[in-house]
């Protein structure tokens, strides 16, 4: 079964590029096939695995503007098992190009979902890297996905905006994709010195209880400095914190689907 996941939070630079990218990379490494679905004009994700955005013939803009298959634009990265259905800048038009020519609002909805449906037997996960908007390409990534995974700055105002955020799944849920669900909620950028941080993990564990991952991502600059070589953290710098985070977050994830056993009680992890 492949697990499709849209990484959404309309809040800017909380995490959701960097988790797609890194989260992929190790679900890779431990021999899942994956890919990435960069929907966000500002391709990040696709810049991000080292590929220029403005050099690749195709991108996701060409399957919704009906010129070409998802099969088509899809590009192996350096990786293993890692795939990229690439971003590019022309994805911006797309709201208003597909509002003037989908009159439907209803099927306008499903463009990800029905471009993603016949390349799904190849790949066991999913991630769609969502622009910071609650706009149409958000709503095309939850309406395709089984989960929404949502990353959190552990920073002032983290709490801010996730009631409409959340607002927004219901309304997908209800009108468009009645079994999507929240996969969790991710704390990013923690700084275990700074007493805010604290507060936020403490805030979002309170209210959310179990739907927060129990894995923490640090700040660490190894995550921002990773995506200008364009890799994954995984290999630019295997040893630091940022790498064993993600790793860690990999585990919990295959955990939480019940692709991997849980390690026995009392056992090192
Ligand atoms: N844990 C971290 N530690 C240090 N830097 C990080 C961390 N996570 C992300 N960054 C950096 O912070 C910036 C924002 O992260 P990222 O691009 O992943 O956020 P985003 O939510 O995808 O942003 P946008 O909303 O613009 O798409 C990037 O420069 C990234 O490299
Ligand atoms: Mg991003």
């Amino acid at each position: 079964m492949t697990r499709i996941y849209a990484i959404a939070n309309q809040k800017g630079g909380v995490g959701k590029t960097t988790t797609a990218v890194n989260l992929g990379a190790y679900l890779a490494a431990a021999g899942q096939r994956v890919l990435i679905v960069d929907i966000d004009p500002q391709a990040n994700a696709t810049s991000s695995l080292g590929l220029g955005a403005s050099q690749l013939p195709r991108s996701l803009y060409d399957v919704f503007s009906g010129d070409a298959d998802l099969a088509d634009v899809i590009t192996l990265t350096s990786r293993m098992r890692l795939d990229i259905a690439p971003g590019a800048h022309a994805l911006a038009a797309l709201e208003t190009e597909a509002v003037e020519a989908i009159r439907d609002p209803y099927r306008r909805s499903f463009l990800l979902r029905d471009a993603l449906t016949p390349t799904l037997h190849r790949y066991d996960y999913i991630f769609i890297d969502s622009p910071p908007s609650l706009g149409l390409i958000t709503v095309n990534a939850m309406a395709a996905a089984h989960g929404v995974l949502i990353p959190v700055q552990s920073e002032y105002l983290a709490m801010e905006g996730l009631g409409q955020l959340l607002g927004t799944v219901e309304q997908v849920r209800k009108a468009l994709n009645p079994d999507l669900s929240i996969v969790g909620l991710l704390l990013t950028m923690y700084d275990a010195r700074n007493k805010l941080s604290r507060q936020v993990e403490e805030e979002l564990r309170a209210y959310f209880k179990d739907l927060v991952f129990t894995t923490v991502i640090p700040r660490n600059v190894r995550l921002g400095e990773a995506p200008s070589y364009g890799e994954p953290v995984s290999t630019y710098a295997p040893n630091s914190s940022g790498a064993r985070a993600y790793q860690q977050l990999a585990e919990e994830l295959l955990i939480r689907d019940g692709v991997l056993a849980p390690a026995p009680e009392g056992a090192a992890s």
